[in-house]
């Protein structure tokens, strides 16, 4: 390496302090590691922070379910976090929380500073409020019938069913989903930070510095939507840090959550001795990256560069955005055993095997990635055990059996060598631009090459002959060589595998700068293999284990006993419901509602077209043959998707567990129920 060493700060987006780590996450979180372990590699000092984002309401409401305070929500959390990512070979530098005395500093500096600029106004909203629970509710704690197609039990922000967005207060009979009543409007003061004061200094951001091309687009349609004033202040009761010159009003969690990454950094510094001052200086020659995925884009690259800005601070370099993670091509399902915890796969697999098929997966696009699960063992399997490791394992005994662990200085084939050698450049290159997808394709490729060296030359042949010693010493010499120089390639990915290796070779720790040079005389120790087969029996293991792991659903969780009744009804309004056993004769998905099944249901004398929001809950196709309860003379709906004649009717508190009745054997379709 000859350029001089870099000091770079690196993140990922701080997880959210009230749910595991699943695999989904851990796209960012791996896709961060490799690219921070490879400047490590470079010999760049290269920090990297992360926290539990520890504030708002769901986490303050989840702990008061669970009868304890937000703090040791958070600190349970907190360890479990850190055990998965552990686990995965995250390393992290400092793994800290949001809801520290570091973050309430900083937040309360960038606060001021903003402030004392004249970024700061108050202005009183109206907004919906719980008159029982006595607070303010965020929008996605109003449900209600969405007001354009009339399904029941949405969202205060958007209809899941017809896709329409619209105000809390458009909502017909709106409710609390937290005591289920009416919702008052009442009025409370509201701290904005002024956005559109930064209009030119993001443009300027954005012409200079090196952003993807999909987020530049993304910060075009911003500005000419315009920029919005953000209210940066929430109503006690609120799990953050109050308003330092605001009694009773707190900072809105997505405010000091990227303040955290400081907060991460300066936590670090004080036990390290890092200059934190200097990367916080702007016109530093410090670096700062932040890793993020594409839904939270808006925050990083409007929000926090202008609060930096604002505030005195540098920029961050860059703001690598990356897809979402899709498993067999659809959204991560309980139902479906494909919403797998980072814990349920530590319970199986072995870590390596998805950050090295995530890596063979990362583009710096802002793509979606998919994990197809069969492409997964099979890729696994193909190019780490059957290219990578086999190359090892067919040179090592005859250094270790016949050579008594000493290398040959010569080389069988010094062409090869300097092939794989010369590749370092363009591998760093691809790395440094994290088009990982390319660098293992082109690892896998020099691996092929070597492989094709050793079927060449057949040192089991050679072992044969004693004439041959020196070629075969030379031969798996060679092979041995050649693998080290993947693993030096790898070792961002692979870092367990690589740390295996480096016993075996008893080389140390392998740098970057390791390719430049043949390991040459040397003595390496025994070999044991550094990885074994993936099983499909362990990927369905894993996936039986996820379905199990069912955890109540976000609806079960909300839904609550004081949920008030209905108006109450007499046995003549009960009588006019028509309850009809049905067979389910057809059941499909529907395309632009994720939550919709539509239903063909045989009621004896005629067939109806119902949709059902059950989706989450079942597979279309598992549903035919069926027999469900329905309601039979509902007046027919028209929905987006096609007019609905019907409901079915179904238990259960809802998201993925739904259950639909099957009545008793001797049901027959059209039959009444009642
Ligand atoms: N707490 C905020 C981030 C604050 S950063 C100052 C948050 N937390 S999160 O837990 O929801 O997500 C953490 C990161 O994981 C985000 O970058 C998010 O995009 C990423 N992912 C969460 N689910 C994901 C997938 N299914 N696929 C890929 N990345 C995903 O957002
Ligand atoms: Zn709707």
């Amino acid at each position: 390496m000859t350029s001089a060493p870099r000091h770079i700060l690196v993140t990922s987006a701080l997880p959210y302090a009230n749910g595991p780590i699943h695999i989904g996450h851990l796209v960012e979180y791996i896709q961060t590691d490799i690219w921070v372990r490879f400047q490590r590699m470079r010999g760049h000092r290269c920090h990297y922070v992360c926290a539990d984002d520890a504030h708002g309401t769901p986490i303050m409401l989840r702990a008061e379910q669970e009868g304890i305070t937000p703090e040791a929500l958070v600190a349970r959390i907190g360890v479990e976090h850190r055990a998965d990512f552990a686990g995965f070979g995250i390393s992290f530098d400092n793994y800290h929380s949001t809801h520290s005395s570091e973050n309430r500093a900083i937040a309360t500096l960038i606060y001021e500073r903003l402030r004392d600029a004249g970024h700061i106004v108050r202005r009183t909203i109206r907004q919906a409020y719980d008159p029982v629970k006595q607070m303010f509710l965020p929008d996605r704690f109003i449900r209600g019938k969405c007001p354009r197609c009339g399904a029941p039990e949405q969202y205060g922000d958007s209809c899941e069913v017809c896709g329409a967005t619209y105000a809390p207060t458009d909502l017909i009979d709106p409710r609390s989903a937290l005591t289920g009543v009416t919702p008052e409007q009442r009025e409370s003061e509201h701290v904005f930070f002024r956005l559109g004061d930064f209009e030119p200094m993001l443009r300027t951001w954005l012409a200079s510095s090196n952003l993807q091309s999909g987020v530049i687009n993304k910060l075009q349609e911003w500005f000419i939507a315009g920029l919005q004033d953000w209210d940066i202040s929430r109503d006690a009761p609120y799990f953050g840090f109050e308003i330092p010159d605001a009694p009773g009003k707190y900072f809105y969690v997505w405010l000091d959550a990227p303040i955290g990454y400081l907060a991460s950094f300066k936590h670090l510094c004080a036990r390290t001795g890092i200059d934190y001052d200097e990367f916080c200086r702007p016109g530093t020659t410090t670096e700062l990256y932040h890793f993020i995925g594409k839904d939270i884009m808006y925050f990083h690259t409007l929000f926090w560069p202008a609060m930096l800005h604002g505030a005195g601070f540098r920029l961050p370099n860059n703001v690598f955005v990356h897809g979402f993670l899709t498993v067999d091509g659809q959204k991560m399902s309980k139902s479906r055993g494909t919403f797998i915890t980072a814990r349920t796969y530590l319970d199986h697999l072995d870590p390596e095997y998805l950050r090295y098929y995530f890596a063979a997966k990362l583009a710096p696009a802002l793509d979606d990635i998919d994990l197809n699960l069969e492409d997964f063992q099979q890729r696994v399997n193909a190019d780490l055990v059957g290219k990578v490791v086999n190359i090892a394992s067919r040179c090592a005994g005859f250094i270790n059996n016949i050579f008594a662990g000493d290398l040959c200085v010569d080389s069988a084939d010094p062409e090869l060598e300097v092939r794989l050698r010369a590749a370092a450049a363009a591998l760093a290159v691809a790395y440094e631009g994290r088009d990982y997808a390319r660098v293992m394709r082109d690892i896998m490729a020099l691996a092929d090459f070597s492989n094709q060296f050793i079927d060449r030359h057949k040192p089991w042949v050679l072992a044969k002959d004693p004439a041959a010693r020196d070629a075969l010493h030379r031969v798996a010499s060679t092979g041995i060589e050649l693998f080290r120089l993947l693993m030096i390639y790898l070792k961002p990915v692979l870092p367990r595998m690589a740390s295996a290796a480096e016993t075996f070779l008893g080389c140390g720790a392998l740098t970057w700068a390791d390719a430049e040079r043949r390991l040459g005389r040397h003595r390496i120790s025994t070999f044991s293999p550094l990885k074994t087969r993936v099983d499909a029996k362990q990927v369905a293991a894993m996936v039986k284990a996820s379905k199990a792991t069912l955890g109540p659903t976000e609806s079960a969780m909300s839904a609550s006993l004081s949920d008030p009744l209905a108006p109450e009804i007499n046995i003549d309004d009960f009588a006019k419901i028509d309850l009809r056993v049905a067979r389910v004769v057809g059941a499909k998905q529907v395309v632009g509602a994720d939550k919709l099944v539509e239903l063909q249901l045989d009621i004896g004398n005629e067939t109806r077209t119902v949709f059902a929001g059950i989706r989450a809950a079942y597979e279309p196709e598992v549903l035919v043959g069926r027999m469900v309860v329905m309601v039979a003379n509902l007046a027919p709906r028209k929905m987006r998707f096609g007019v609905s004649e019907g409901m079915v009717l179904a238990a259960g508190p809802g998201g993925e567990e739904v259950f639909v009745i099957a009545p008793d054997q001797g049901a027959v379709p059209g039959m009444r129920v009642k």
